[in-house]
């Protein structure tokens, strides 16, 4: 990517400078939202991109929504039919939403043409095809050969260089970004571009292998990292010490061990949890303990330990930034949400300008009721690290032709 495209998100072209007066747009959006047994879980992704499609309204477009819902491998199956949003997006509107049974054909395309001036339509599910997600040429004229104008407001998937998020703009040979996109870029650059120090970098959940690039790039910029959730058990184990039965990946050992040499040299704080909360499994109602930082064989680390919260909570609030992806422990059970919890409420009682990203670090933001606290919960998980870490974002790259 050049970099003057990713430093200035903010001059893609914009929904804002479109006429889309009576044109049918091509609107991408991202519905991938959590549903139990065909009923909304979490409407955060739906509600984010309203003022978008209130916008587009008004101006009069032929608004038709494109999405994709989970991997259901390229075709049609009911758990994965947006049919469910279709019907919530229309009482949270409050408009009637049609909803088209495919993404292409002549039916849709019908259904299109139908379509008056300021009323809005949802396609089903775009990765219903194959050719979605391996950006097929022929895919992408098929979605796309009605559509007048095109507006990419799917942050959560602008890291995927699939048909509706590149082959489209593409094949129109132009596009632009929604409100939402540019409230993501504008924030998230804030925290990559001269941000007031000391800021803090919170990272969780299982996997280092997603944050790797997140951690190398914000070295420069962090004043101190804090290292918690199962991610943590891989860096402790690679200074040596013992972490029983907690989550580990084994290959990546010497990742870890180089990032903390990496953090040293450039003399960015990393702390890991000097204690922990540990029980022999992961259930709610099961006998944990307190241990120091190595866990002895037989008990795994589910949350971190009150003097590693104590440390978090340190630094946190003497944080002007703080930038937080991933859990610190197992807050899906309340045995081991202390940590995490306490975390979300420190982070919304600071003064800090706050960024927090990744689906499961807002569920936990939702679970300690501080959401409104937060200066901004993005909608994007690996959208979101892929950003800090400035790697290309396929889905912008193609809308820098404005
Ligand atoms: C997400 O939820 O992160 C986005 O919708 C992208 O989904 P994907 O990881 O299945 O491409």
């Amino acid at each position: 990517m050049n970099g003057s495209t990713r430093m200035n998100p903010l001059s893609k072209c914009s929904i804002k400078n479109l006429d889309l007066q009576g044109k049918p747009l091509f609107l991408r959006v991202d519905f991938n939202v959590p549903l139990e047994g065909g009923c909304l879980v979490d409407d955060a992704r739906i509600k984010a991109v309203l003022p978008t499609i209130e916008l587009a309204v008004a101006k009069k477009a032929r608004v038709v929504l494109a999405s994709h819902l989970g991997r259901p491998d390229g075709r049609w199956q009911k758990e994965f039919s947006l049919l469910p949003v279709a019907h919530y997006l229309s009482q949270l509107s409050g408009r009637e939403v049609a909803f088209s049974e495919d993404c292409i054909g002549d039916k849709v395309e019908e259904d299109i043409r139908r379509l008056e001036p300021g009323k809005v339509l949802l396609l089903e599910n775009l990765r219903f095809h194959e050719g979605e997600i391996r950006n097929d040429p022929e895919f992408s004229q098929r979605l796309c050969r009605w559509a007048k104008a095109y507006v990419n407001d799917s942050f959560g998937s602008i890291h995927r260089a699939h048909s509706s998020i590149v082959g489209v703009p593409k094949t129109l040979g132009k596009g632009a970004v929604g409100l939402l996109v540019e409230k993501e870029l504008k924030n998230l650059s804030r925290v990559l571009t001269n941000p007031e120090k000391p800021v803090v970098l919170i990272l969780g959940g299982a996997k280092i292998s997603d944050k790797i690039d997140v951690i190398k790039n914000l070295f420069t910029l962090a004043d101190s990292i804090l290292i918690g959730g199962g991610m943590a058990s891989t860096f402790l184990k690679s200074q040596g010490l013992s972490v029983g039965e907690s989550i580990l990946e084994k290959d990546k050992l010497d990742v870890a061990n180089n990032l903390i040499s990496g953090a040293e040299s450039m003399e960015t704080s990393l702390k890991l949890p000097v204690d922990h909360v540990v029980a022999q499994s992961c259930e709610p109602g099961v006998f944990s303990r307190i241990v120091g930082s190595s866990i002895p064989k037989g008990w795994m680390a589910l949350d971190i330990g009150p003097k590693t919260l104590a440390a978090f909570k340190k630094e946190i609030l003497q944080a002007k930034t703080v930038i937080w992806n991933g859990p610190v422990g197992v807050f899906e059970i309340d045995d081991f949400a202390y940590g995490t919890m306490e975390v979300a409420r420190t982070v919304a009682a600071s003064k800090a300008f706050s960024v927090v990203g990744g689906g499961d670090s807002a569920a936990a933001v939702k679970k300690a009721g501080v959401e409104n606290k937060i200066t901004h919960l993005s909608t994007g998980g690996g959208a979101a690290l892929e950003f800090l870490a400035r790697k290309e974002l396929p889905g912008l790259e193609i809308l820098s032709w404005s």
